[in-house]
């Protein structure tokens, strides 16, 4: 391998979704996998095979569709995992089991804690290394391209951490990921880490030391960049940074660090940072977590100069006061607007420049709901078009079908609410008041359907700016201890309120089904 090249492994679509307490549909993830196809990643990681049944279809649909990429699958360190994932990622083109096992004490003590994995520290140690290179064997009966994750190793004792790591390189293990699980860990010492495992492994040459940093104390990406700088030549990140907790190493601000300071690098890597800005868009929208305007490299405002000395001197000398381009991340310079004269070919264009491939029959649909929202707000944009694509395209079955919803309210009144719905083929029809509209809409609804999930958190936002923006709701429910989101959109923000709450009960009953 060469020794300047540093390995890009996305795992947005498993450590990232993991934490947006949402789960993707197959068809979105396989989206999402061809725009990190795009961007030129060297490895996703596509899911968790055994997680779920969806993830499971997740998995092997990328693998059977993207072929310019190798697919990844995580698994614990069991056999019926690594055989799931196994089965999942058969159809790749190039395949990856990412298999391991908690490394830190704290993980030893917490989850090996039953007697049967050994009665002393000691003996529970040298069970975990047997367990780990079993999996890694395991692994291997499905690719010849096994990474190993020694989970926690930011807080292992050095020793044992040298030798599980000399054990599953002998078993076959290629990639050595190092993760700060807890992102517990600072620049200096991550970076020592690296150095010391490089100095005291003693076959560490036949395997890349892969990087894996969350961001707790705030210091993911500084943590990935010290331990390239010691030599590790892969890196785990996600787009936008989301991931477990305060979220994993932003991928964006890693690749972009290392190109702006070559100078101190001297590495490179091959991704096409002009996609990252339309990447960073399509996760946020898709997975719900909007990007803040001040995030580095992506936010609305990384290249937005306000003040009249910046301005003034960027005018001037763009360098003055910006170290990027704006353009290299593909961030846009204008807004693009549709309106309903745009047509079905320019909606089409458009749609593929924001990463969407969609079907006839699904821009017809795309068509159809975008020329009814031009029609209102005579200007459509792309904020506008990622809610529709949303709305339209990657929903869930209806299991439940809003076709009608009145609310009355006013001062001095008692908010109450009908509503019509198709409820698993049937026909009902329910009325209820509540604290507010909304309140008394989701009070019908219930009724209506029979289900009463926990409401945990309704949110709503205007998508773009005018009285006739389109509200987008979303709300986050409980069921059966599960979180599911729900999300809607209209120029009616009650109504939009609605469609967010069932399209919530839509997904918990699609996971029933799979
Ligand atoms: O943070 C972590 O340790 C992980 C592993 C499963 C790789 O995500
Ligand atoms: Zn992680």
């Amino acid at each position: 391998m060469n020794k300047d090249k540093v390995i890009i492994f996305d795992t947005t679509l498993r450590d990232g979704e993991q934490a947006a307490g949402t789960r993707l549909g197959a068809r979105e993830k396989l989206e999402l996998a061809r725009q990190l196809a795009r961007l030129n990643v060297d490895i996703i990681e596509a899911g968790f095979p055994a997680s779920s049944p969806e993830d499971f279809r997740a998995v092997k649909l990328i693998c059977e569709k993207i072929r310019t990429v190798t697919i990844c699958g995580l698994t614990r360190a069991r056999d019926e995992d690594i055989d799931i994932c196994g089965k999942a990622v058969a159809k790749a083109k190039r395949s990856r089991i990412h298999t391991g096992i908690g490394v830190s004490d704290i993980h030893i003590r917490g989850k090996f804690g039953d007697a049967k994995y050994g009665r002393t520290i000691g003996a529970k140690k040298a069970n975990i290394i047997k367990m780990a290179v079993k999996a890694v064997k395991r692994a291997l009966r499905y690719t010849d391209d096994v990474e190993f994750y020694a989970e926690d190793s930011g807080r292992a004792n050095r020793e044992f951490l040298y030798e599980i790591l000399e054990a599953v390189v002998d078993a076959g293990a290629t990639t050595l990921n190092i993760p700060d699980t807890t992102g517990y860990s600072i620049p200096q010492l991550f970076g020592e880490l690296i150095a010391d495992i490089r100095a005291n492994v003693p076959n560490i040459d036949k395997a890349v030391i892969s990087v894996h940093c969350h961001n707790d104390l705030g210091m993911a990406v500084a943590n990935s960049l010290a331990g390239v700088k010691n030599g590790a030549r892969q890196i785990e990140g996600t787009i936008n940074g989301i991931g477990e907790r305060a979220g994993n190493a932003a991928i964006e601000e890693v690749i972009m660090a290392i190109k702006t300071r070559k100078d101190f690098f001297g590495i490179e890597t091959k991704i096409r940072t002009e996609e990252f800005y339309r990447t960073s868009r399509m996760v946020a929208d898709m997975l719900g977590m909007p990007v803040p305007v001040n995030k580095a490299v992506v936010g609305d405002n990384a290249f937005a100069h306000s003040s009249g000395i910046h301005v003034d001197g960027v005018l001037k000398k763009r360098e003055t006061y910006e170290i990027m381009k704006p353009e290299d991340v593909g961030s846009p310079k204008t807004r693009v607007v549709l309106t309903a004269r745009t047509g079905r070919h320019g909606l089409k264009h458009r749609l593929e420049e924001l990463g969407h491939k969609l079907n006839k029959i699904e821009l017809d649909k795309t068509y159809k709901r975008f020329i009814e929202i031009a029609d209102k707000k005579h200007e459509v944009f792309d904020e506008d078009l990622a809610a529709i694509i949303s709305d339209e395209i990657y929903a869930v079955e209806n299991v439940f079908k809003l076709e009608y919803l009145h609310v009355a309210c006013g001062t001095g009144t008692l908010p109450t609410a009908s509503v019509k719905m198709v409820v698993r083929g049937e026909n009902k029809q329910a009325a209820a008041c509540g604290d507010g509209p909304v309140d008394a809409a989701y009070e019908a609804i219930r009724e209506a359907t029979g289900l009463s999930p926990k409401l945990e958190n309704y949110s709503i936002r205007a998508v773009t700016s005018g009285k006739e923006a389109l509200g987008e709701a979303t709300v986050k429910i409980r069921d059966n201890g599960r979180i599911f989101i729900g999300r809607g959109l209209s120029t009616d923000i009650i109504e939009a309120s609605a469609k967010a709450y069932v399209d919530a009960l839509n997904r918990t009953e699609a996971v029933k089904k799979s």
